[in-house]
């Protein structure tokens, strides 16, 4: 399939995986149908300022954070939770802007994070075979064959809760609750509580004095908009395509297709095939894309779906997502990198050191250690610097609540603690603090 023919259906000719067995096609064509008549979650003009800004992070001239739930949840969403979820996004983003000492592209897997790819397509529970979970995007999460059935009209409740939590990411991004001089308050109350308080105090004092010498200099820090306001961007995993495809618009100002369920669109690693649907459907859209590469990533992998993905070598048109676990990142990404290097354009790099080191703890919950996802990172930022790349960013999976789902940081959750407040409806997220600690910490690479 060639650009040229691509249209929003035209990955209904290509094999989809991870695709839900909805039991009644026909009510979802109509909803998918209903889905392309509401207005779009965001415009095309934002989304080519965001492939802009992306072109800057590519150039190493600033740094992207990627942060929020593994899947989102249909009960648990209030504006408390939006709120908490962007205040530890924004208080991160403070510390690695003055680490990075670069601008810092925010960007949140959220308002359509949704669609969980599964590895199995059923698990037993009890003894009997249900539908895995796939997200409530699909389906309800108990476990009963009933709440696992697929049901069309969750795309359009996705839709409305992309919304209003677009609505209010929106109002508080440019309404005040961003202001730099709050978010770096509630820094410095995360330092004076924090174990690791001496370590950090030092990069919070230096934005402190920062934040003096520019008022000292006569700037107020009032009524600058730039230190009020920041530009926050969406994203998700573009994994049910007809919900993609219902939400993908031609621009009118300048034609060209744009998917406006979110800024910017990702493929996963299980489905990432050339000859597949996800990286077909993408090809078409003008948004900013990324894709997942794990360990069965190749050199050549990387060679195609550049080409695939960003035939016109766009700058920050393509992004690529490394998780390959931290005990093997040394020895599969430096490869990859050299890769990226041959393509007609640079890609944004991008670690995720979530993924590739989750297992089960003893009480069967799924888990992740803090050290093992720095160590990751630390993998990331060395394999960048002998392969002369830009570590462009890290994409985080982490709630603002307090949550013990993953375990350590410097407040050290243990594991006979998981089981407290274990409320993810997916993967293990790092809670505020243990975000926080990978903030600063990433701040100390960055300075390096
Ligand atoms: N607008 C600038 C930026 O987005 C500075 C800024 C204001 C900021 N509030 C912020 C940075 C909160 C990080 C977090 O970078
Ligand atoms: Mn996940």
């Amino acid at each position: 399939m060639s650009v040229a023919d691509w249209n929003p259906r035209s990955w209904r000719g290509l094999p989809a995986l991870q695709q839900p067995e909805w039991p009644d096609p026909a009510a979802l064509d109509d909803a998918i149908g209903r889905l392309a008549k509401l207005p779009p979650l965001v415009f095309a003009g934002e989304v080519r300022n965001l492939t802009a800004a992306l072109a800057q992070v590519a150039d190493g001239k600033a740094f992207l954070l990627q942060a929020g739930d593994c899947a989102e949840s249909f009960d648990d969403f209030s504006a408390a939770s939006i709120r908490d979820k962007l205040r530890v996004i924004l208080q991160m983003a403070v510390v690695l802007t003055y680490g990075a000492g670069v601008p810092v592209v925010k960007m949140g897997r959220i308002a359509g994070q949704f669609a969980k790819p599964r590895s199995a397509s059923t698990e037993t529970v009890d003894g009997a075979e249900i539908p895995s979970f796939r997200g409530h995007i699909v389906h309800g999460d108990a476990a009963t064959p009933e709440a696992r059935v697929a049901d069309p009209e969750r795309l359009l409740h996705a839709y409305h809760q992309s919304a209003s939590t677009m609505n209010l990411v929106r109002a508080f991004t440019k309404g005040g609750f961003a202001d730099l001089t709050q978010v770096h308050k509630w820094n410095q109350e995360f330092v004076k509580q924090s174990a690791e308080g001496e370590r950090y105090e030092r990069i919070a004092s230096e934005i402190d004095r920062a934040l003096r010498f520019m008022a000292a200099c006569g700037i107020d820090l009032g009524a600058e908009a730039s230190l009020h306001e920041v530009d926050f961007w969406t994203c998700h995993e573009a994994l049910l395509l007809g919900y993609e495809e219902a939400l993908t618009r031609e621009d009118s100002l300048d034609g060209g297709w744009f998917d406006c369920s979110g800024h910017m669109l990702w493929v996963g690693d299980r489905t990432r095939q050339l000859g597949g649907a996800h990286v077909g459907f993408l090809t078409g859209v003008e948004n900013p894309v990324a894709v997942k590469v794990g360990p069965s990533a190749t050199a050549d992998d990387i060679v195609e779906l550049g080409e695939r993905l960003n035939p016109m070598n766009i700058p920050g048109r393509l992004t690529f997502i490394s998780r390959m676990g931290a005990g093997r990142i040394a020895e599969l990404l430096p490869p990859l990198l050299q890769a990226g290097d041959k393509l007609g354009f640079t890609p944004v790099w991008v670690c995720d050191p979530m993924h590739g080191n989750t297992f089960l703890a003893p009480t069967g919950r799924k888990t992740r250690r803090f050290d093992d996802v720095m160590a990751e990172i630390q993998g990331f930022f060395s394999a960048c610097t002998t392969e002369d790349v830009w570590p462009g960013g890290v994409h985080i999976e982490l709630t603002g609540e307090n949550v013990t789902e993953c375990l350590g940081g410097s407040d050290d959750v243990l594991d006979t603690q998981l089981d407290d407040r274990y409320l993810t409806t997916c993967d293990p997220r790092l809670n505020a603090r243990q975000s926080l600690d990978l903030a600063y910490r990433v701040a100390e690479l960055l300075r390096n």
